[in-house]
């Protein structure tokens, strides 16, 4: 497999958040994205308890932890999804680049176009056709041009490990898809609007083994350019795909560390015992 860029990305901007931070255990790193302190309450219920967790660039980053641990919400909050989550309340910051996510000052547009993301159900447009899809948030981000959507689409469909499949019928409805290919439509949809970070929410798993090592493959040739968080219960898959590992449980972050470390020698007893499958 070869890495395919974008030829129209004249602009695309990987940019660091800071060139100094770094986490315990590791020497300078780049960051695409920093959460500080994050807090997320349901009405008086608090899911995700004053996490602050650093996202490293050009790697991929996974979430585990059990069911109801605010894996879902935590990830929602770096793109600001819970913007439309009634009584949902989100404290804290979360950096991208320089900029704070949640500065009043800044479109929320902003950011969320710097933010894909992709969700555990695939979730194309029903009605639309592979290539409309594709070319959905473009459309409404003003680009009308046929050549360059033509473009976008085609290396956003590669770049999702789609385009193989799909070149010769563009038009077909995307609800003809397999679910896997869905799956990667949603991930080339995403790419689209050119992000820098991209989220996803369990993406693999409604998918069978063969459409989830595609996925895999295709995150793995996708974190030469992007900055990936991923929720996953899938242990095998986190230590797969990944790079670094948050534990969370309760709301709680419990480690962050590089994969193969909390993996193989975690710090903390809860961790070592969820990793070994003595409770899910
Ligand atoms: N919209 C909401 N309103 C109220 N409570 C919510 C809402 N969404 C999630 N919660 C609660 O917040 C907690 C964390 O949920 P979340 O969906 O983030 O967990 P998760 O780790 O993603 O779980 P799973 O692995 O099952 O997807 C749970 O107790 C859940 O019931
Ligand atoms: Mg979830």
């Amino acid at each position: 497999m070869t890495a395919v860029t974008f030829r129209h990305h004249a602009s695309f901007n990987t940019s660091s958040v800071s060139k100094s931070d770094s986490f315990e255990g590791e020497k300078e790193k780049k960051y695409k994205m920093i959460a500080k302190d994050v807090t997320i309450k349901y009405g008086d219920f608090v899911a995700v308890k004053n996490i602050t967790m650093k996202f490293p660039e050009k790697s991929v980053t996974a979430l585990i932890g059990p069911s109801g641990c605010g894996k879902t919400t935590f990830l929602r909050c770096l793109n600001r999804m819970h913007d439309m989550t009634k009584g949902a309340k989100v404290e804290g910051k979360v950096m991208i680049d320089d900029i704070d996510l949640y500065d009043k000052s800044i479109d929320p547009i902003y950011h969320r176009r710097k933010v894909g993301m992709v969700f555990q159900k695939p979730n194309p447009f029903p009605t639309m056709s592979i290539y409309d899809n594709v070319t959905a948030g473009l459309k409404l981000n003003g680009i009308k041009d046929k050549k360059i959507l033509d473009e976008i689409v085609e290396d956003s469909l590669k770049m999702a490990y789609l385009w193989d499949e799909v070149k010769c019928d563009l038009k077909k409805s995307a609800i003809e898809l397999s679910g896997g290919q869905q799956q990667r439509l949603c991930i080339a949809r995403a790419l689209a609007i050119q992000p820098e970070v991209l989220l996803m929410d369990e993406p693999a798993s409604a998918l069978d083994p063969i459409a989830t090592q595609k996925i895999e493959e295709t995150i793995t040739e996708l974190k030469k350019e992007y900055t990936i968080i991923i929720v996953t219960h899938n242990m095998q898959q986190a230590v797969r795909v990944s790079d670094y590992t948050g534990f969370m449980y309760l709301g709680d972050l419990i480690e962050f560390d590089e994969t193969k470390k909390l993996f193989t020698d975690p710090k903390n007893e809860l961790t070592a015992k969820y990793v070994q499958g003595q409770f899910g």
